[in-house]
C-alpha cells in the first residue's frame, strides 16, 4: 500500500454552481514517488492537493464521498497537528503561506521548526543548510513581505522543505519565476526526493515536469483522465488535446523521427535525444 492511497473520492464545494471539483479520483503513491499533478485552470489539482493535505475537507466543507488515507489512515480521523507533521504543504499563492508575524526571512524559516519545539541549536542547524541550499542568503535580513514576488514563492517553498515532512504537497511553487529560479527550485525539491521524500506537485512548466517526474497525472474537468510516465503522458493524444503545451523537445524528436533518424520520437528531453542519437550513429556504423 502506498503511503497516500485515495479511494473513490469525490468533492463538491459548498454552494458550488460549477459541480464538483474532484470526481472518482483514485490514486495510490508510493513511499518516495514523484508524482505530477497537470491540467488546464479549473481541472481540478489544488483540491486534490488539498484533499492529500486534509483541507478538504476538514478547511473546506461539502459533499465528500470516497477517502484519502495518508499511511493508511483517513485523513478525516487525523488532526490538522497530526497531518501537518506528515505532509508539507505549499501553497499556490506564497502570500498565502506567509505566517505574517516574523520580520525577516531568516525568521519566518524558523518559525515552524520553533513550533514543533525543535532545540534552538539544531534549529539553527537547519535554517542555515536552507538558506544555502535555496540560496536565500542575500535575503535572511529582509522583511518577508518586502521581497518580490520570485523571492517570496523561493521562501515560502523554503520555509516548507525545512520543516522536513515525508510527503511534500507543492502547488505550483515555479509560477512567478524566472527561468534560472525555476531551475534551481527544481533541482531543490529534487535533492528532497534523493532523501526518500515523497512529492505531489502541480506545474505548469512541461519540460521540468518531463524531467523530474516519475508519473505524470493529468486533470480534466475534476478527474484523472490519464497517468502514466512522463514518455506515456506526454505521448497521450488526449494530453495535447486537452490544451497542454507539450515539452519542446518532443516537437524535436518527431521532426527527426520524421526525417529518419534513429530516435523514437517520443523523446521528452534533450539529453534522452542526444544519447539516442549518438547510440543509433554507432550502431549504424557498426552495421555497415
Ligand atoms: N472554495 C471553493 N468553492 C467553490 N468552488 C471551488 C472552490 N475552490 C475551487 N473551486 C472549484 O473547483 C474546481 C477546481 O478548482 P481547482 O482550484 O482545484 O483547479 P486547478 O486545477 O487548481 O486550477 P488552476 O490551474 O487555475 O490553479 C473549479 O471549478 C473551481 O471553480
Ligand atoms: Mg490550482
Amino acid at each position: 500500500m502506498g503511503v497516500v492511497t485515495i479511494n473513490d473520492l469525490t468533492f463538491t464545494h459548498e454552494g458550488s454552481e460549477t459541480g464538483p471539483s474532484l470526481v472518482d479520483i483514485n490514486l495510490d503513491i508510493e513511499r518516495g514517488e514523484f508524482v505530477s499533478i497537470i491540467g488546464a485552470n479549473g481541472a481540478g489539482k489544488t483540491s486534490l492537493c488539498n484533499a492529500i493535505r486534509g483541507f478538504i475537507p476538514h478547511l473546506f466543507k461539502g459533499e465528500l464521498t470516497g477517502e484519502v488515507r495518508i499511511d493508511g489512515q483517513p485523513v478525516t480521523e487525523e488532526s490538522f497537528p497530526e497531518l501537518a507533521r506528515q505532509v508539507g504543504f505549499v501553497f499556490q499563492n506564497p502570500f498565502t503561506q506567509m505566517t505574517g508575524t516574523t520580520t525577516t526571512v531568516y525568521d519566518e524559516l524558523a518559525y515552524g521548526l520553533g513550533n514543533l519545539g525543535v532545540p534552538r541549536d539544531e534549529m539553527r542547524r537547519r535554517v542555515d543548510a536552507m538558506v544555502d541550499m535555496a540560496h536565500l542568503e542575500p535575503l535572511v535580513e529582509r522583511h518577508p513581505f518586502q521581497l518580490s514576488g520570485g523571492q517570496q514563492q523561493r521562501v515560502a517553498l523554503a520555509s516548507i522543505l525545512v520543516m522536513g515532512q515525508p510527503i511534500l504537497v507543492i502547488d505550483e511553487p515555479t509560477s512567478q519565476l524566472d527561468p534560472k529560479s525555476t531551475d534551481d527550485i527544481f533541482e531543490l525539491i529534487e535533492n528532497m526526493k534523493d532523501r526518500g521524500i515523497t512529492i505531489v506537485l502541480v506545474e505548469h512548466k512541461m519540460e521540468h515536469v518531463a524531467r523530474y517526474s516519475d508519473r505524470v497525472i493529468l486533470m480534466d474537468d475534476a478527474r484523472i483522465v490519464a497517468e502514466g510516465t512522463p514518455a506515456e503522458v506526454f505521448n497521450d493524444p488526449r494530453t495535447e488535446a486537452l490544451g497542454t503545451r507539450l515539452p519542446q523537445p518532443l516537437f524535436v524528436a518527431r521532426a527527426l523521427r520524421e526525417r529518419g533518424l534513429p530516435v523514437t520520437g517520443r523523446e521528452l528531453t534533450l539529453e534522452e535525444l542526444v544519447e539516442h542519437l549518438r547510440a543509433g550513429a554507432i550502431n549504424g556504423k557498426e552495421g555497415r
